[in-house]
C-alpha cells in the first residue's frame, strides 16, 4: 500500500484518473455506507493500479519449486529433485515481458478483449500471486483490501509527503522504503470547513 500511494503520488495522470474514477463511486453514495463488491467492480482503474503497483514492487520476490521429475525448460536441463526458484522481481522487471518495466503504467494491464490484443504485457508475465496449483489462496481478499484503502484514502484525505527518499532498505525480507515513506494527511472535510 505504502508503494501505490508512492507510485499514484509520483504520476499525476494516473492520480486524476484515478480520482475521476473514484469520485464516480463516491458520488453514488460510498461516502456513508460500506463498500459493496458492486462498487468494487466498478473500479477497473484502480484494480489496474494495484496491480501495476504489485508488479514494480513484488512483495513475494521469487517463488520455490521442486521439480518432480526430469525436464528441460528453454534449453536448461532440469533434474528432479532439484530446488527452483522462480524469479518473480526479475520476470516483473524484464523489459522483454514488459515494456519499459521502470514506467509506473496501470494501463499496461487489459481488461477487455480490444485492450488484450494491445496489451503491453505478455500473458502469464504478472506473478505478484504466484501461479499455478499454489496460486494465494488470499488473493481476492487482498486485491479487495487494496480497493478499499485506496477509494477511502483518494475520496477522504490530501497527503503531503514528508521523505520522499527513494533507497531502500537492505536485508529486509520484502522491498521497503528505508524512510517508510511517511505522509502528512489531510482530511478533506476539515480543509473544507477550515476555507468556509
Ligand atoms: C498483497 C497481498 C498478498 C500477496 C502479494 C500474496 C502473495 C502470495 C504468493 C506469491 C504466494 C505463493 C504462491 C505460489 O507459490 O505460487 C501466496 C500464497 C498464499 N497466500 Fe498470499 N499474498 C497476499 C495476501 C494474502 C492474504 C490476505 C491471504 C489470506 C487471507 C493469503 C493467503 C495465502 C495462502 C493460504 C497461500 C498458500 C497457498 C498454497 O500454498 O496452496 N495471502 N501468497
Amino acid at each position: 500500500m505504502t508503494w501505490m500511494i508512492k507510485f499514484v503520488d509520483e504520476n499525476r495522470q494516473v492520480f486524476n484518473t484515478l480520482m475521476k474514477e473514484q469520485l464516480k463511486i463516491e458520488k453514488n453514495g460510498s461516502r456513508n455506507s460500506y463498500l459493496t463488491l458492486e462498487a468494487l467492480n466498478e473500479m477497473p482503474y484502480a484494480s489496474k493500479v494495484v496491480k501495476e503497483a504489485l508488479r514494480k514492487a513484488s512483495v513475494v520476490q521469487w517463488l520455490p519449486r521442486v521439480a518432480l521429475e526430469d525436464c528441460v525448460i528453454e534449453g536448461f536441463k532440469i533434474k528432479k529433485g532439484w530446488n527452483i526458484n522462480i524469479d518473480a522481481r526479475s520476470i516483473h522487471h524484464d523489459p522483454t515481458v514488459h515494456k519499459d518495466p521502470d514506467v509506473f503504467n496501470p494501463s499496461r494491464f487489459p481488461i477487455k478483449m480490444l485492450e488484450k490484443l494491445q496489451a503491453e504485457s505478455k500473458p502469464y508475465s504478472f506473478l505478484a500471486f504466484g501461479m499455478g496449483g499454489r496460486t494465494c489462496l488470499g488473493k481476492n481478499m487482498a486485491k479487495a483490501m487494496m480497493l478499499v484503502f485506496l477509494h477511502r484514502f483518494i475520496t477522504n484525505y490530501k497527503w503531503k509527503v514528508i521523505d520522499s527518499d527513494s533507497s531502500i532498505q537492505k536485508r529486509a525480507l520484502f522491498t521497503k522504503l528505508k524512510s517508510g515513506y511517511p505522509v502528512r494527511l489531510i482530511s478533506k472535510k476539515d480543509a473544507k470547513n477550515k476555507t468556509m
